[in-house]
């Protein structure tokens, strides 16, 4: 078995957003039944249902640990049942959670060298104290079983593979051309194994393109998880929300000859799912024509809470 929830299923800033007024948002705040609000971006998955790991530990943790009880604590006076996160870039949605995983419990956490790189570089994240928080820096492209603190097997195995992406936004470098000084170890997309019943899915929360290695990867898998930031490319502009396209910050649109609907739309995937929407996102309207479309062509938009059993 491989089990796996949606925690969040919103982008960075969630939905509605603290600070944000646009029709999405106001709906939201409303409580409108058509526009059900969503923390931000992150999953957890067990093989047990007992042992879980999280991939990607965002802002709204807590809320999220509340929300599914498979979290909460449940032996001894100090327990959880979150062995470990695996993070897919340095960004603040995705990593801001780990501040909240402090209080001495012993957890694994996986990433490459270039985001174990940026938690290193910034004290704060020095109150995971070392003498309980194991960081394991993980090799692109090659498979590794997930283990407890402790060392003991997970039966999960893991690998990370670049996508096209963008280095973190706090540590663009404006000066090192169009890419802003990103590498490939700053976005990475993960394939989640379960050692024994072979089940697998994949994650990728952040990708700006499907050039054709990464097509053949997920072609004829189970489940795919993937970026749903955006509808078209210039939404956040047209909304009236920030000034920054879609591609800009690293994301690829849904909609249109360069979305990913028609992208994945010959890859002979079982299972699609948007993840990491963004508020300006029609999408996440119950009724709206963009909600329809996506659906029409196979694709299930995530929501908090929503399980997946392989
Ligand atoms: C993104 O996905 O583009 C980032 O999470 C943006 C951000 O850091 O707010
Ligand atoms: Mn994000
Ligand atoms: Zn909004």
């Amino acid at each position: 078995m491989l089990k796996i929830k949606i925690l969040g299923a919103a982008a960075g800033g969630g939905f509605p957003q603290w600070n944000c007024h646009c029709d999405n948002c106001r709906k939201a705040w409303a409580n409108n039944p058509d526009a059900i609000a969503r923390t931000q971006s992150s999953l957890a998955i067990s093989v047990d249902g007992d042992n879980w790991f999280l991939l990607n530990a965002s802002p709204d943790i807590r809320q999220q640990i509340q929300t599914n009880p498979c979290l909460h604590p449940k032996q001894g006076k100090r327990h959880s049942p979150i062995k470990g996160v695996i993070l897919t870039n340095a960004d603040v949605d995705h990593i801001g959670g780990l501040l909240t995983l402090r209080e001495s419990q012993p957890l694994a956490l996986y990433a490459t060298q270039r985001v174990i790189n940026v938690l290193g570089e910034n004290s704060l994240f020095n109150i995971l104290n070392p003498n309980y928080v194991a960081r394991r820096k993980l090799p692109i492209d090659q498979k590794t079983e997930l283990c407890f603190q402790d060392g003991q097997n997970s039966g999960i195995e893991i690998e990370l593979f670049p996508v096209p992406g963008k280095i973190a936004l706090y540590l663009e470098d404006e000066t090192a051309g169009a890419n802003f000084g990103s590498v490939p170890e700053d976005t990475v997309g993960i394939k989640v194994t379960a050692r024994d019943s072979k089940k697998s899915f994949y994650y990728l929360p952040g990708c700006a393109a499907l050039p054709p290695d990464l097509a053949e990867r997920v072609r004829n898998s189970d489940l795919v998880f993937f970026d749903g930031t955006t509808w078209v490319d210039d939404e956040m502009i047209e909304t009236g929300c920030g000034v920054k396209t879609g591609q800009r910050m690293g994301h690829m649109c849904m909609a249109g000859p360069a979305g990913s609907i028609q992208a994945f739309a010959e890859l002979n995937i079982k299972r699609k799912v948007f993840i990491h929407i963004n508020n300006t996102n029609p999408v996440l309207l119950e009724n709206s024509t963009e909600r329809a479309i996506t659906n029409k062509a196979g694709w299930e938009i995530g929501y908090d809470t929503m399980e997946v059993i392989l």
